[in-house]
Order: structure tokens, then sequence, then C-alpha cells
């Protein structure tokens, strides 16, 4: 079998996947965030190391995996995180984490001095989020702390390392450090400069599917796993979780419903760019990219309404009764901006809004609106596709979004595509066993193995009477952003 380890934010899950893609066993381990001020968010690389072994060490043990069977295994990893490390390769300081925002004054700095050109090379605005502003934060703020760093590496890269004693970085993370010239495909010299860093910080370029080393004697006598074990390089969780569901070419668009929503798109040029006002990144199957927008409340929106107003309430029950109201919720919109967001407004200040409320309305008409409230701002992403003259035919929703048959079809008629979902959703961790299984030759590209492991299940299809209603609401709920943006928190 392969191994594909998830390290993701709250949690490391480890799923063993056999050559025909069954899936045989997976266990998680949790560990926590640290949230020492407002707006920080940090973890301890050691926290994920030794989560990731015990869910390891329990896959051999427990579910009975023997340490040979296993060929390779491969990593998707949060994306955007920050390690620093001395030249003794010892942790310097705690990681700073994809969702840490402290690095405003940092982000600014870099329009400044660099403007449209940063957007150029990158591809990417330099949001708080990304690689780049963090390290300049530490850089500001803790310079004894950076003088010692000798190697920059993303969280899934320090796992690695730690397992094999080799540095790499893959280029779909490479690209969320804001730090690669996308369209030469190596560190941007040109900002290494600017902004004073040492090349030397940065790890040897690789793709998902390279081979990255073998398991190391000092791993194996930790874990139990065998030395023969190869590993791949891996990629980012968004890349991963986009092979993880058949995201392969550029007619499947993904929809992906978590506590904040993505819509994904596969690129097959690097040439293009859309001016950072979503993301691009280098994808997971080599010399392809992809391109996406972040709504930051998705599910957390819908979290809010539950917890706010039907807090003892079944979930289930809570979006099955949107059911009871109708295509617009009888006239009731909602705008998902309830922290702000990323795209198509990246505007950490908007707020969002329940407009057109009439005394009619029950609380399933508000469900209702916060399910197409969602659905109309990833919708504001998809449209600026077709701008671009994009061609997509079918959209695979994962997520919270695929789990109500409701929540599908609002999906294929506010969208006018037709909408389908997995037949056993995993995640980023079976896109991490698929690059393993590439990289091993059991497969001779991602393609291939898709047609092994990723089976669709339902098929929700526009109806033409309901797309026609949603256009023209779709067209009202364009101008909430323009006319609320003054209401900040
Ligand atoms: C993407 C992003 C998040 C993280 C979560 O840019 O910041 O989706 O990848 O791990």
């Amino acid at each position: 079998c392969v191994l594909g380890i998830d390290l993701g934010t709250s949690a490391v899950k480890v799923t063993a996947v056999t050559k025909a893609g069954n899936l045989i066993a997976q266990e998680q381990m949790d560990f926590p965030i640290s949230q020492p001020k407002p707006g920080y968010a940090e973890q301890d690389p050691e926290d994920w190391v030794s989560a990731t072994t015990v869910a390891i060490v329990r896959l051999i043990l427990k579910d009975q995996i023997l340490p040979e069977q296993i060929i390779g295994l491969s990593y998707s990893g949060q994306m955007h995180g920050l390690v620093l490390l001395d030249q003794n390769n010892r942790v310097l300081r705690p990681a700073m984490l994809w969702n840490d925002t402290r690095s405003t004054p940092q982000r600014e700095e870099i329009m400044a001095r660099m403007g449209k050109r940063f957007v150029e090379i990158t591809h990417n605005q330099p949001l708080e989020g990304f690689t780049l502003p963090k390290l300049l934060w530490v850089k500001e703020n803790q310079p004894e702390i950076f003088k010692q760093a000798t190697t920059m590496l993303l969280p899934k890269d320090y796992l690695r390392f730690r397992m094999t004693g080799k540095l790499a970085i893959d280029y779909s993370d490479a690209t969320g450090t804001v730090m690669l010239d996308v369209d030469r495909q190596q560190w941007s010299q040109e900002i290494l400069d600017a902004f004073d860093i040492p090349a030397s910080l940065c790890p040897p370029l690789v793709r998902s599917i390279d081979e990255t080393g073998n398991i190391d004697q000092w791993y194996a006598e930790y874990s139990g796993l065998s030395t023969g074990t190869k590993t791949f390089a891996g990629g980012a969780d968004n890349a991963c979780g986009a092979v993880g569901a058949g995201i392969d070419g550029p007619t499947k668009v993904l929809s992906s419903i978590g506590t904040s929503g993505v819509i994904l798109k596969y690129e097959p040029k690097k040439e293009t760019n859309y001016n950072g006002v979503i993301q691009y990144e280098d994808y997971a199957i080599p010399n392809t990219y992809y391109s996406m927008g972040v709504t930051l409340a998705a599910g957390y929106s819908l979290n809010w309404f539950k917890k706010t107003f039907a807090d003892n309430e079944d979930f289930t029950e809570v979006v099955q009764s949107a059911e009871k109201s109708t295509v617009g919720a009888n006239g009731l919109l909602f705008a998902p901006y309830i922290v702000g967001e990323r795209a198509p407004y990246a505007d950490a200040d908007i707020r969002g809004s329940f407009i057109g409320i009439d005394g009619i309305h029950r609380r399933y008409d508000f469900v209702r609106a916060v399910l197409e409230g969602i659905i109309f701002s990833f919708r504001d992403i998809l449209d600026l596709y077709k701008e671009k003259g994009s061609r997509f035919d079918t959209v695979v929703s994962i997520g919270g979004g695929a789990k109500s048959p409701l929540w599908q079809q609002i999906q294929a008629n506010i969208f006018n595509v037709k909408v389908i979902s997995l037949q056993n959703e995993q995640g980023p961790g079976l896109g991490a066993a698929m690059l393993a299984a590439v990289g091993i030759g059991w497969y001779h590209d991602i393609s291939e193995c898709s047609k092994v492991f990723v089976q669709f299940k339902d098929v929700f299809l526009p109806e033409p009477e309901n797309v026609k209603k949603y256009q023209k609401l779709h067209q009202i709920y364009r101008k909430i952003y323009p006319s609320t943006k003054e209401i900040t928190h």
C-alpha cells in the first residue's frame, strides 16, 4: 500500500490505500494551536512529528499494516506556514500558520516597495496569510532569530525533513510563499534582493511526485516504519484536495465548503495572471497550475447561524428546513462577509448582511438565504473565470456542500453548471496517496491514477426555471458589496 499523510491545521490524518485505490486503514491525531495574542496562530512543529508518528504506530499495531508493505508515502500540508531552522537544523521559533494575520504592516510594505511588479512575479497579492509577510515580520520584530535562520520550510516539508533528513519544498507550496517567480519557476531573486533575504534560506525545489529519499534510520526506529519506504514530495492541501477530487483538466472546477469555501480551477498555463484577485499556485500535477478564490466564511456562516438561532437543534435538520422555503428564500438575500472576505473582494474589514427581511419570513427562509448567499459568493468567482474566457462543464462538490442534496441542487442552479459529488470523499490525504502511487510507478500519471482512485456519485443538473430566478437575484446580490462596504466592524 501507499500512505497519504494529510497534515492539517488541527490534526494529521494518515490514510493507507492499495494499488486498486481501496482505503484499508486511516488514523487521525489532533494537535493544539496556540493563539497567544489576537491575530496570532502558532504551532510547535514537533507536535506535527509526534502526532504523525502516533498515527503511523496505530496503523502498524492496531490496523496491522506491515511496515514492509508500505512501499511509498507522500504528504498534503496546511499551506503558507513558516518554519525557521538554524544551522543545526533546529527549530528557532514556533511555526507561524496560514491563519496568523499579524503581518499587515509587512504586507503593506511589500506593496509599497514593489507594487504591481510583485503581483507580476508571483501572480498573487502578498496577503497576511502567506509566508513572505511572516518572514519579514520575524526579520523586523525578532532580528536575532532571523539572523540565526539558515533554512525556511513549510509545515509538511518540516515533517518530511524529520522523517528523511532531507530538505526540499515542492512547487505547489513554494508558490504559497509568494517568493517564487511563477513564469520562471524559480525562487525570485528580485524579491529576495528587495527584502534582503538570503537565497540560501530557500530549500531546493522539487515536483510533487518526485522522490525525496527513504525513511531514515532514526525515524524508522522511532515509528516502526521500514527504511525501505520511499517518500515523495507531496503538495499544498488545496492542491492535494483537488487531486483527490479528480480535478485533472480544465473542464472540471472544484467547489469545496469547509469553514472557509474554495472555488478551485485547474490551469494549464503558467502565464495566466488574475492580478492577485484570486490566488494562483503551482499544482501537484507537474507543469500545471491552479487558481482559487476563497470565501472566508462559508461553512462558518452556517455554523454561526445555527449557533446563534438554533443552538440545540440537529445540524442536518436545520439545513433541511431550508426546503420549506423557496428558490431565492422568499426574497431574502444573505451576503456571507461575516469575517471579511478574500475573493473576489480582498477586504478584511467588510461585514455580512441579510437584505430584504419581510414580516412573512421564518427561520427556514434565513437558513435558505445563508445556503444561497455562500453559493452567490462562489458564483462571483466563477464569473471571473468566465470573463477570462474559461470553459468548464462540471463542478465537483466536496465538503459540507456535498452532504446536502438541496445544497448541491442550489449550486447547480446558481452556477448553471452540472454539479457532481464523489463516491467516497477522502480529501487531501487521498490526493497525497495518489502522488505516492504515481511516484512509485504504479501509474504513469495522475490522470491514470485518478481513473482508479476517484469515483463520482450523484449528478445535479441545472433547472432552467430556477437558473433564471437565481440569475436575477445574483444581479441584486452583486450590489450588496459596493453598497455596504462602509459597514465595517
Ligand atoms: C489557502 C489557505 C488555506 C490553507 C489551509 O491559501 O490559506 O486554505 O491551505 O490549510
